[in-house]
């Protein structure tokens, strides 16, 4: 993870760096730091904790034309200041950010730097001082970074600057996100186009393997063997406004909030009156697949099982679920005609981008779709066809607004492919979705009682949530989001499953919450929710209003199918007013970080 910024220009950079660090602080938020060359000297601050830390220790009168900036999510080496970014060389002339794993650190510095005694435990300072090394060899800047970089295995964006030479950045990445911003009379650095909307939006990529010098007029880009790359801006589809916290407290609880409206954005994104409005190319390569590997981790792996309701019930093809880290290392047995699925918020997850890669290796011809609410990130780059989320900029770490547009996309995906399959869903899909968006807005139109349930419920360290079929889906979810928000520990469970051995951890007090969004579950689930209350737990059902019974949480009737869109939003409020209430950081959870660029 780890975010990364760069500056060189004419007029001050600090302000961007700090302020393009504050938009990164999602990637990371354990230590941070920035550095510039001032009057051929290297001035770095850093400091252990957030990026408010470090603007504390800039003052007024710090001028840097160029710099560099970082926001740190450890992986090597603890929390610390001198673990912190940026890292120098020994004689002090490169100073290095760093994104991402380099993987042979141990055998580099072994082979390198053995008489040397580390500043760091960090895998990135290996990186610096190799490039000290070879510039003492005689080789020029470029030439040390380029021959660095050629030993390097792993992942990394790099942003490096020479005390020598204030005039040059030098940018490579292998894996790990970085984008160029262009300026006027300067150009940016950033591990996203988040990081400097504020700035510029005309944005140039860099793709792995290439090596990039930015100065404050100009941006060469080449390849390792020197050959010049021409490539064309571009502009992303966020503006920066969208990144304000508006009238919220928090972004979690302003993402949970522009559900309903994210919905209307993909009713009328993916729907022309009541057709289907979506790239034919993608609707043919997933209706000529045999099976469907749908792919994700975390939040999105959770919307990803809900597709098996849409795909194989609609429009009857066998649909796979798979948690990517698990996918690239342990190839499941493929189909004759597979067609992949990765969901992914972000478009930057390193463990999606892996079973990518192997699949690349596997066989070159199969076809990737990727669903993302980051437009030109690198998954969607990579793959063959994206789908856009169209939800807007997430930034809370805890996704909400993303899983209930993954789910809706899925929904019209499949629905199209069952109809062009002859196999028509009885539903309207485009008005029951708008159904399912007043019935969101309903329940976000008083959250007061939500709110008093949070405080009765979740009073002790463990909670379940239990449901069948799709509300099993949606009960790991609601666990996933209350345990990384308040740190309750919380699981998800198959109503019928807990009786095969989880009961044995009910008793007094323990809350059990019970999803039922489909009448042919109400009984059996009821049945598991009696079993659970009989042996202490404290219980709640969330129902559609239709089945509600006295003491549950009832939310408006929408299409079956669909209540899983609707349901999920009680549980992102739960989560909520549970962190909210234990006073924790609920837009950055401990230990966490909303990209996750390693494996
Ligand atoms: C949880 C959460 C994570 C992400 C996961 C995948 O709230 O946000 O579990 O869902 O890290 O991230 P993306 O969707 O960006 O690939």
């Amino acid at each position: 993870m780890c975010g990364i910024v760069g500056f060189i220009g004419k007029d001050n950079g600090v302000e961007f760096l700090i302020d393009g660090l504050n938009s990164l602080e999602y990637r990371g938020y354990d230590s941070c730091g920035i550095a510039g060359i001032v009057d051929e000297k290297t001035k770095v601050i850093k400091t252990v904790g957030r990026i408010k830390n470090l603007e504390e220790l800039t003052s007024e009168d710090l001028v840097f034309n160029i710099g560099i900036g970082h926001t740190r999510w450890a992986t090597h080496g603890g929390v610390n200041k001198t673990n912190s970014h940026p890292h120098q060389s020994f004689n002090e002339r490169f100073t290095l950010v760093h994104n991402g794993v380099i993987e042979n650190f141990s055998e580099l510095k072994e082979e390198f730097l053995s008489d040397k005694k580390m500043i760091s435990e960090t895998d990135t300072e290996v990186v610096v001082q190799l490039i000290e090394v070879f510039a003492r060899e005689g080789l020029s800047t470029k030439e040390a970074f380029l021959k660095t970089i050629s030993k390097l295995h792993g992942s990394y964006a790099l942003c490096l600057i020479d005390r020598e030479d204030a005039d040059t950045l030098y940018v490579a990445k292998n894996k790990s996100p970085l984008l160029i911003g262009l300026g006027q009379n300067c150009n940016y650095v950033g591990s996203d186009a988040l990081a400097m909307i504020k700035y510029t939006n005309k944005f140039l990529e860099i793709n792995d393997g290439e090596l990039v010098t930015v100065k404050a007029d100009s941006v060469l880009i080449e390849d390792k063997n020197g050959v010049k790359i021409e490539r064309s801006p571009f502009t992303p589809n966020i503006k920066y406004g969208e990144i304000d916290k508006g009238v919220y407290e928090h972004y979690m609880i302003k993402e949970i909030n522009e559900q309903a409206f994210a919905m209307r954005n993909i009713i009328s994104e993916y729907f022309d009156g009541h057709d289907v409005k979506m790239d034919q190319e993608i609707i043919d390569a997933v209706k000529e697949a045999d099976r469907l590997y749908v792919i994700g981790c975390g939040t999105s792996y959770n919307a990803g099982q809900m597709s098996k309701e849409y795909f194989e019930k609609w429009a009857g093809i066998p649909t796979e679920l798979h948690l990517a880290s698990e996918f690239a290392y342990n190839l499941p047995l493929l189909s004759k005609k597979p067609m992949f699925i990765f969901l992914s918020q972000s478009g930057e997850t390193a463990d999606l981008r892996a079973v990518l890669t192997k699949l690349r290796e596997v066989n070159p011809t199969y076809k990737v779709l990727v669903l993302t609410n980051v437009d030109a990130s690198t998954l969607s780059r990579e793959s063959d066809y994206t789908l856009l989320l169209h939800a807007g900029v997430e930034i809370a770490v805890a996704s909400t607004k993303a899983y209930t547009s993954q789910i809706a996309v899925l929904s019209i995906l499949a629905y199209q492919v069952a109809k062009e399959l002859g196999k028509a869903p009885n539903l309207d899909l485009e008005k029951e979705l708008s159904v399912v968006t007043t019935a969101i807005e309903s329940i976000l139109d008083d959250t007061k009682e939500i709110k008093e349930l949070t405080d009765k419920l979740f009073t002790e360290r463990n909670a379940f949530y239990i449901g069948r079929g799709a509300d099993y889906y949606s009960s790991c979810e609601a666990a996933l989001k209350l345990k990384e928000v308040s740190y309750i520990q919380t699981e998800g469970f198959a109503g019928g499953e807990l009786k095969h051995g989880t009961i044995a951890l009910i008793e007094d007090n323990i809350p059990v919450v019970a999803l039922i969004t489909k009448s042919e579950f109400d009984l059996s689930t009821r049945s598991n929710v009696s079993e659970v209350a009989s042996r202490g737990a404290k219980t709640l059902v969330i129902t559609l209003e239709k089945l509600a019974k006295e003491g549950d949480y009832a939310i408006p009737n929408v299409h079956e199918t669909l209540a899983p869109i609707v349901s999920i939003v009680v549980t992102q409020l739960f989560a909520y007013y549970a962190a909210l209430g234990r006073g924790l950081d609920v837009d950055k959870p401990r230990n966490l970080a909303k990209s996750v660029t390693v494996e």
